[in-house]
């Protein structure tokens, strides 16, 4: 594990509580959509994992909700200041595992590494249907990026402000693989609708990296750390009613 310092190229607000950061920095070590960073907040002895949306050789691009005082901190940050990080985090989906035709599903915050793995699908040939699930319109975000490389997205609103109204465990009736994120909630709902795939797990962490044990589940192959071993795991081994 190295600390990194990575440099603030762009901090805005996407919609509400929503803000994208990119990042510059000597070498990132992301190599796989769905991996995650931790990054160092001032004042604050842990840092926070937030997933990689997109990354290149030296920038990469997270995109974070405003939801306690680390990610208000960092939502005040501007171009230039600089931040402790740990890059390339977790193991990321599996893309040469994705069959063509499978689902992405995504859900409020866990929307943003959805944009890397089509990417990665694309790159590959592959085709895949989007589904993306947010509170409301006022919510949305990525949506034309997302535009710009798929053409099958269901968009769905819990409020049927826009796109249909429902949950993305509504836009369809099974699916024989997905790669998914989003809240624990979400996952388990979808989990009984998908016979195979990748879902990206969240929990409390404390390293980031292996070394604290603190973000251990259970699973039928025995105790897994989501920082290390996940946070993107096979859903057929996930102990699901112990989460
Ligand atoms: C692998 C991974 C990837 C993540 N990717 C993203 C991302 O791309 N964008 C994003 O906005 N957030 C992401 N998160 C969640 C993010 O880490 C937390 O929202 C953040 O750490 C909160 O920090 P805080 O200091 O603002 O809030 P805190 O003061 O620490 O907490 C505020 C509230 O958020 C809840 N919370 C804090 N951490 C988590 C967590 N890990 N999981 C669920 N709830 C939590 C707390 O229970 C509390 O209610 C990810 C988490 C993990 C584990
Ligand atoms: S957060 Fe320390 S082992 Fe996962």
């Amino acid at each position: 594990m190295d600390r990194e310092v990575s440099r603030i190229i762009e901090n805005r607000q996407l919609a509400g509580g929503i803000y994208k950061m990119t990042l510059e920095t000597k070498e990132c070590k992301f190599s796989r959509p769905g991996q995650f960073a931790m990054i160092g907040v001032e004042g604050k002895f842990l840092r926070r994992p937030i997933s990689v949306c997109e990354y290149d050789s030296d920038r990469y691009t997270i995109i974070y909700k405003v939801v306690g005082e680390g990610t208000d901190i960092l939502s005040r940050m501007l171009p230039g200041e600089k931040v402790n990080s740990i890059t390339g985090c977790g193991n990321g989906y599996d893309v040469d595992a994705i069959p063509d035709g499978a689902y992405l599903v995504a859900g409020g915050i866990g929307i943003p590494p959805m944009l890397g793995l089509m990417k990665a699908l694309v790159m590959q040939g592959k085709n895949a249907n989007l589904v993306l699930g947010f509170n409301s319109k006022n919510d949305f975000f990525l949506i034309e990026e997302f535009r710009n490389i798929c053409g099958n997205i269901d968009i769905l609103t819990a409020d049927g402000s826009n796109g249909r109204k429902g949950f993305v465990t509504d836009a369809f009736a099974h699916a024989d693989y997905a790669c998914a994120c989003g809240p624990t909630g979400m996952l388990k709902a979808l989990d009984s609708k998908v016979s195979r795939g990748q879902f990206s797990l969240e929990a409390r962490m404390g390293c980031g990296f292996g070394a604290c044990m603190g973000c251990s589940i259970n699973t039928l192959e025995g105790p897994m750390r989501v920082c290390k071993e996940g946070p993107v795991f096979d859903k057929e081994i996930i102990e699901w009613q112990k989460l």
